[in-house]
């Protein structure tokens, strides 16, 4: 037996006595609990330190489970399932009968996605059921996009770490809301606003903020403890040195540092590219915290494709430092 196989038959044994895994998926890492177990689910509640009426996404094997986990799903959600599963997309549907209030936050509606990992894949398989995770970090605090960053912040309060190596898309899954009208899309993220469009054959509203907004849309989510500006290029070398001035320590994150940076500002690794970007975005909130930078300069990527997801999280650690942590 491959040891990858091994470790996934633990897992699943940790699942079905009510126990916490941390597995890989394409996004970030997932810190999962036996959808249909209240008690497990509550565990994870406690450990996350999130508030129980925070709805979390059930993940599954496969597209074929939808119809167990969901009731009264229209045309627009099958054929987004069909086209982006397993994928970094999240449906949110009518619940079924058989979704325990615990996951949904006392809602009557459920969040389902079919995770592209092929070890988050081969966990839900031999699991069969449904597996509650929400990203495997305490409430408030960076997605990890690495088992050590799980094993990090979560300690020995998860019972078992399954390690698949970096995350290949690194930001949260674009989650589409389909139980309105209209589909909207209430959290940006690893599929592109504009695939979701042309999938659907018409424009998507973006609605994450309101009476629905999501805790993943809270902006203390993706904010580390450096606190974080976006900047354009041409701002940069003002922004910077009025920081320096008053003996902060500055770091830049950025695809292209811009020319005039005045000495002391610490430039972390640049991505090449959007999608470098996303995949190394959380890492480098975490270096910035780990470098002890006061404050952290980001120049977004250009907010579309990908980008939009790696912009909106910059915003929301940006606006983070006026809102309660
Ligand atoms: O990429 C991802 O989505 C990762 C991986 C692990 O799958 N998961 C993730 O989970 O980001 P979490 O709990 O950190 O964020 C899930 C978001 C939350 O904002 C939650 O409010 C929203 O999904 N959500 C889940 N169920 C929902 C529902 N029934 N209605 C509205 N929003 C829901
Ligand atoms: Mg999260």
């Amino acid at each position: 037996m491959a040891e990858s196989d091994a470790h996934v038959r633990d897992a699943v044994a940790v699942l079905r006595r009510g126990g916490l895994v941390a597995f890989p998926t394409e996004t970030v890492y997932g810190l999962g609990a036996d959808a249909s177990s209240a008690a497990a689910v509550r565990r994870l509640y406690a450990v996350k330190g999130r508030p129980a009426h925070h709805p979390v996404i059930v993940h599954l094997g496969g597209a074929d489970a939808l119809d167990e986990w969901a009731a009264a799903v229209p045309p627009s959600a099958r054929l987004l399932a069909e086209a982006f599963w397993p994928g970094p997309l999240t449906l949110v549907l009518r619940r079924s009968a058989r979704v325990p209030d615990a996951v949904t936050g006392g809602r009557d509606t459920v969040g389902l996605r079919v995770p592209d990992q092929p070890l988050a894949l081969a966990l839900l398989r031999a699991f069969g059921g449904g597996v509650a995770a929400p990203s495997a970090n305490r409430f408030g605090r960076v997605s990890p996009t690495t088992a050590a960053d799980v094993r990090a912040d979560l300690g020995a309060d998860v019972d078992l770490v399954l390690d698949g190596g970096p995350c290949r898309i690194g930001v949260e899954s674009t989650i589409v809301d389909c139980t309105g009208e209209e589909p909207v899309i209430a959290r940006l993220g690893g599929v592109p606003r504009e695939d979701v469009e042309r999938c659907l054959g018409r424009a998507v509203e973006v609605r994450d903020r309101g009476a629905v907004a999501a805790p993943g849309t809270l902006a203390s989510h993706y904010a580390p403890r450096a606190r974080v500006h976006v900047v354009d290029a041409a701002g940069v070398p003002d922004t910077a040195a009025g920081l320096l001035g008053v003996g902060r320590a500055v770091g830049l994150l950025a695809l292209d540092a811009p020319g005039g940076l005045p000495a002391g500002v610490r430039v972390l690794a640049a991505p090449a590219d959007v999608g470098e970007y996303a995949r190394v975005l959380y890492t480098r909130l975490r270096e910035a915290d780990a470098l002890g930078l006061d404050d952290l300069l980001v120049i977004p990527p250009p907010p579309t494709g990908l980008g939009a997801a790696v912009a909106d999280r910059l915003g929301r650690a940006a606006a983070a430092g006026t809102e309660e942590r």
